[in-house]
Parts: structure tokens; C-alpha cells; sequence
């Protein structure tokens, strides 16, 4: 199994490429299942979970081709509409198939997913959304058994903001009869950037962005080509990085409006940040200030953003405190980072770290994906060597991590 050896100590200077979303490409990948014509995709970027969708869409009869840097997927037919137990759960963001399955073949089958290690995040409010457009649902065996002759446009409120459910319901109603209001929605930009794709394939929505999104439901999906966005948490991870290292670094393609919250905070800890349509760059060099934040759907801290800016914080002058309110068991990385030297105490689901002068490096365990980035952000200004074991989790959201890293400065190496 690969781990990552880190050497700490030194500042991060260059400039990097932003990659696309993993966020916005999967629900963008289930979209293809909308359309019978080719959806062409740029900027898609290779991860793991980019390839789990791929080859979960291919066994449902998703023909996909590569060229010059662009995905092109074609659903001319839909054989078998089924996400398998064994897909899901590897990558729960399989649960994006139900909407366009049932949408655009009348059923579908998808296990259900389990709980995982962040919390148990269930899927009520898919199911809920896609019985009030009239789809019949049964629970059979651990799967999602879904049927609708045809799907009828609803008014639906989210009992809580979930991002891949109000995907999963903008998919499914864009094929429905009449026009469906989700309110309550995610505001996400991943959220924005599918509105976008499906705009571009014919479907007639408004208000992605807000939280109300209203979709008026059309007979069939075109093709089209869509550009993914970059991915703003990528984005968010280096800046934490080049703010604990410090240094001076620019990062290119990355788009200041989709995280504003980390910008802010990272302003507020002392970095220098500046933006213009062509990048986002970032100065540390005085000493952090510690930081007070809770994570809250977007436009708010981004959960997934978490666990970065707790590494951030436990070399900053004072007391940080960081509430975690979307997932129940986000704060695995703790103990992780405890073994580096930090000062910090879990009380519920708020991290009280108390800034140390230093971590040093020892050997520690990746438990999720940004669990990890967190601990790749921590052994960058640890004293000595770190090494992460399980960076398993991080290719399945990080595109090239450590040569990105490499490429600014960081003493990195993958190692079996
Ligand atoms: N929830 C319910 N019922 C539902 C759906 C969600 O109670 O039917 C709860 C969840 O348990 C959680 C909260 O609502 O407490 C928010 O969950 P949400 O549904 O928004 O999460 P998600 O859509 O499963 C996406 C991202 C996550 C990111 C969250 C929150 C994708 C593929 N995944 O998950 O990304 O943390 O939104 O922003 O878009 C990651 O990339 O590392 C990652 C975990």
C-alpha cells in the first residue's frame, strides 16, 4: 500500500494548476444518463472516483472515449440500470445514478450506502424527493428498488441541505412532466456548475445558486460539451498549505467566488490573498493568528475544508476553536495529528487546538479523504520526516498531489 514521505520544514513558492472538480464532474458524469446524444467534458480531472463513476456508468451501457483532454460519454441505450453493492460502496457518489436512471429508463436499482467514516449520512431525502415526483420505492435487500412509468413535477423543501440530493432531484426533474420547485437547496457551486451542464443540454432551470431552484421539465435531453470547474477544495488545500508553510504561492485557474469562507479565514490568520480572473495567490509570513469557525453549507465554511485549516491551526499564536455541524464524526484526524505534537481537545463536535511553537514528524494514518490532506498539510511544517499510511483516500480526490507539491518547493515522495 503507498504512503507519503514528508520532509517539513520549508516554505512552498511556484505556481500550480487548479484540476476539475471531483465534486462537480461525478453528478456531471450521471448526467449523461439523461441524453441519448454525446456529452462531451473538459477539464475532468483523473482520480480514483472519477474512474469508479466511469466504470460503474460503463457497466449500465455508457460508452466512453478520451481525446485531447476531453471525456466524451455517450448513453445511446441504457442496458441495466443498477448501481451494484460493490460500486457503492467504494464511492458512495453513486447514489447520483438514481435521479437520471429513473428519469430517463423508468427504473433503477442502487444499493443502498452504508454509513462511512465521517457519519452515517443517510439518503432519506433522495428517496422522499424522487416519491413526491411519484416514483414507487421499495427498500429490497440493502438496494433502492425505484419505478416511475413517468415522473411528474412536485414542490419539494429539504428537511436538511444536502448537495448530492438536490443533484440527484434537479437530474430527475429535468426529464419530469411540469415544473418541479426544490426548496431548501444546496447552494453549492458544484450545484451551479450541473445546473450549467444541463442547461447546455436542453434542460430549463433557474435559481441554482439560491435556494430555491425551479425546473421546468422538457421532453427529452440534447448533447453538449461542458467545462468543468476547478475544484474549489483543491484550491482551499493549497492556500492552507502555502499559509502553514509559508512562502508565496499562486494558483492558477482557481475562481475566488467559490470560496470566499477559506479565503477570509486564511486572511484572518494572517496570510496575504489576492485574486484576479486568472488565479488565486497567497503570502505568509508572519506568525498565524488562531481562528474561531464552524462549518455550514455554502456560502459558510465548507466541511470539506474542515480538517485543512485545523492542521493550519495547531502552529497559530493562540486558541482555535472549529465547530464541525454537517457531518457527526468529522474530526478523525485528530488523534493523527496529536501524534505530530498538536495540543488539541474534543469536546462534541468542537476542537479546541491550542497553538504549539512546532509538530514534529512521526508516522501517521490517512482515515478519509481530506482526513488525509489535512495530515499532508500537518507533515509539511513538521520538524523531520512524517510519513501518511492509507494515502489510498487521496487519489480518489487529489489529482497528482505530490508532484503538485514537489513543483512548489515541498520535500515529498510517494513511497510503496
Ligand atoms: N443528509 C440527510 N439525509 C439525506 C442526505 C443528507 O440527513 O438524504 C445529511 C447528511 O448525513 C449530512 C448532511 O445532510 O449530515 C449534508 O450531507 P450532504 O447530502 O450535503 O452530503 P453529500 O451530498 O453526501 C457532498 C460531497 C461531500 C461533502 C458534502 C457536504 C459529493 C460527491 N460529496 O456529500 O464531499 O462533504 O456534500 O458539503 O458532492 C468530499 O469530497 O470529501 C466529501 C465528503
Amino acid at each position: 500500500m503507498d504512503k507519503l514521505a514528508i520532509e517539513g520544514g520549508g516554505e512552498l513558492r511556484g505556481e500550480v494548476r487548479i484540476s476539475g472538480a471531483k465534486n462537480a464532474a461525478l453528478p456531471i458524469l450521471c448526467a449523461s444518463l439523461l441524453t441519448a446524444e454525446p456529452l462531451v467534458l473538459s477539464n475532468v480531472p483523473q482520480l480514483n472516483d472519477v474512474r469508479t463513476m466511469g466504470s460503474l456508468l460503463s457497466q449500465m451501457g455508457v460508452r466512453s472515449e478520451k481525446s485531447d483532454g476531453s471525456l466524451t460519454l455517450s448513453a445511446a441505450k441504457v442496458d441495466w440500470p443498477l448501481a451494484p453493492y460493490e460500486m457503492v460502496k467504494t464511492m458512495r457518489a453513486s447514489i447520483l445514478a438514481l435521479g437520471p436512471l429513473l428519469a430517463r429508463c423508468g427504473e433503477a436499482r442502487v444499493s443502498l450506502p452504508g454509513g462511512c467514516a465521517i457519519g452515517l449520512r443517510p439518503v432519506d431525502q433522495h428517496i422522499k424527493g424522487l416519491q413526491a415526483m411519484g416514483a414507487e420505492i421499495d427498500l429490497d435487500h440493502g438496494y433502492i428498488d425505484a419505478r416511475a412509468a413517468h415522473l411528474s413535477g412536485t414542490q419539494f423543501v429539504f428537511d436538511v441541505v444536502t448537495v448530492t440530493g438536490t443533484e440527484n432531484l434537479m437530474m430527475a426533474a429535468t426529464l419530469a412532466a411540469g415544473t418541479t420547485a426544490l426548496g431548501n437547496a444546496a447552494r453549492e457551486p458544484e450545484v451551479v456548475d450541473l445546473a450549467e451542464c444541463l442547461k447546455a443540454m436542453g434542460a430549463r432551470i433557474s435559481g441554482a445558486g439560491s435556494d430555491r431552484i425551479v425546473i421546468e421539465g422538457v421532453e427529452t435531453l440534447h448533447g453538449a460539451h461542458h467545462s468543468i470547474m476547478p475544484d474549489r477544495i483543491e484550491t482551499g488545500t493549497f492556500l492552507a498549505a502555502a499559509a502553514a508553510a509559508g512562502g508565496d504561492v499562486a494558483l492558477l485557474g482557481a475562481r475566488a467566488d467559490t470560496l470566499q469562507s477559506v479565503l477570509d479565514k486564511l486572511i484572518e490568520a494572517g496570510a496575504e490573498v489576492s485574486a484576479d480572473a486568472a488565479a488565486i495567490r497567497i503570502k505568509r509570513q508572519d506568525k498565524l493568528k488562531s481562528v474561531t469557525m464552524r462549518t455550514t453549507p455554502f456560502p459558510g465554511f465548507p466541511t470539506d475544508m474542515q480538517a485543512q485549516l485545523m492542521a493550519l491551526m495547531t502552529v497559530a499564536d493562540d486558541t482555535a476553536v472549529i465547530t464541525e455541524t454537517i457531518f457527526e464524526n468529522r474530526m478523525m484526524h485528530v488523534q493523527e495529528l496529536k501524534r505530530l505534537g498538536a495540543d488539541i481537545e474534543v469536546e462534541g463536535n468542537t476542537a479546541i487546538v491550542k497553538g504549539v511553537p512546532r509538530l514534529t514528524g512521526a508516522t501517521v494514518m490517512a482515515t478519509d479523504l481530506r482526513a488525509s490532506a489535512c495530515l499532508v498539510i500537518a507533515g509539511l511544517i513538521a520538524e523531520g520526516e512524517t510519513v501518511i499510511d492509507r494515502i489510498y483516500h487521496l487519489d480518489r480526490g487529489y489529482e497528482r498531489i505530490e508532484e503538485k507539491l514537489s513543483a512548489l518547493g515541498a520535500r515529498i515522495r510517494r513511497v510503496a
